[in-house]
């Protein structure tokens, strides 16, 4: 068997590469300085909690040898496997952002999960992302309006979008898929309106053939996530929203494996009589309080 390297815009023939590839995009997107090195009292904080909550599990559930040494075995699994963002993100992204959700006002945001990619082309107001000649899915016109928290409009915001495709994968981590397809980061105009054309996702399911899938298969869960279009929405002088938008009677928006739907978050698409979808959805931003405000300060 010949092995080739991973990388985020290469397609890699195995749905488990999109976990690899997800691995490669962290990396690269994050640079080598990943963290603002995390004070020692708080590592000891934290860690410390993160072992005694394993700790007591083990106690209270009896855990045995072999459950050890299968965990163990897992855990070396996803590491290998490059998983660890698409687990984290699907399990524990949830929690961290419902914390920084504490302190947000205006749209509210959810989990990025791990497909963003950065630096995607700019586009107009008015625009359709990119697809290919042949893309499925039923075509969908979202538009809006991005404003302040005092209600005015903020022209020349971006609304850095991507979503899976109409079988529930992401350009740049599944096969077949060219670089940039269904991705773009579109700017108001000067009165904060867009106007997107694109096409309905699909549910997305997490790789089954990788450690993540397993694991959920051999607890009995389900892998899916319900149809969703992601977003950064981000202007100068603003704190930069990461959100995502759901489909009103969208299959498993009640029961998300990343539990990252929120009630303000659900679309409601109504047929424009075009064969079209079309669905509204304002975006509201609180001003950046002394925070660096660079358009790509979040992320
Ligand atoms: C994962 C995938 C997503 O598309 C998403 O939005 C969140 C998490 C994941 O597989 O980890
Ligand atoms: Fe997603």
């Amino acid at each position: 068997m010949t092995t080739t390297p991973t990388n985020a815009t290469q397609h890699n023939p195995t749905a488990a590469g999109s976990g690899a590839s997800a691995s490669e995009a962290f990396r690269t997107s994050r640079g080598q300085g990943t963290a603002e090195a995390v004070p020692a009292e708080r590592v000891a904080t934290v860690v410390r909690a993160v072992l005694d909550g394993v700790h007591e599990t083990i106690r209270n559930h009896q855990v045995t040898y072999p459950e050890f040494q299968a965990a163990k075995q897992w855990l070396m699994d996803v590491g290998e496997g490059g998983e660890w963002p698409l687990f984290l993100d699907v399990f524990v992204e949830h929690a961290v952002e419902e914390v920084a959700a504490g302190t947000q006002q205006g749209t509210k945001g959810t989990i990025l999960g791990p497909y963003y990619l950065p630096d995607q082309p700019k586009l107009p107001s008015v625009t359709a992302l990119p697809t290919r000649p042949d893309e499925n899915g039923t075509p969908l016109v979202f538009a809006g309006q991005v404003r302040d928290t005092a209600g005015n409009p903020v022209p020349g915001a971006e609304l850095d979008v991507w979503q899976a495709d109409d079988r529930g994968y992401y350009s740049g981590f599944a096969p077949d898929i060219p670089a940039g397809n269904l991705r773009g980061v579109v700017v108001t105009d000067d009165r904060g309106r867009f106007e997107i054309t694109t096409i309905q996702p699909a549910p997305y399911r997490i790789p089954t053939d990788g450690p993540t899938g397993r694991l959920i298969e051999a607890a009995g869960w389900h892998p899916w996530r319900p149809a969703h279009l992601h977003l950064i929405v981000r202007a100068t002088g603003h704190r930069s929203i990461t959100t995502q938008l759901y489909f009103e009677g969208g299959e498993w928006l009640d029961s998300d494996v990343a539990e990252a739907t929120k009630p303000e978050l659900v679309l409601d698409p109504q047929g424009q009589g075009d064969g079209r979808l079309r669905s509204e959805y304002d975006f509201v931003l609180e001003p950046a309080e002394g925070r660096l405000s660079g358009p790509k300060q979040q992320h």
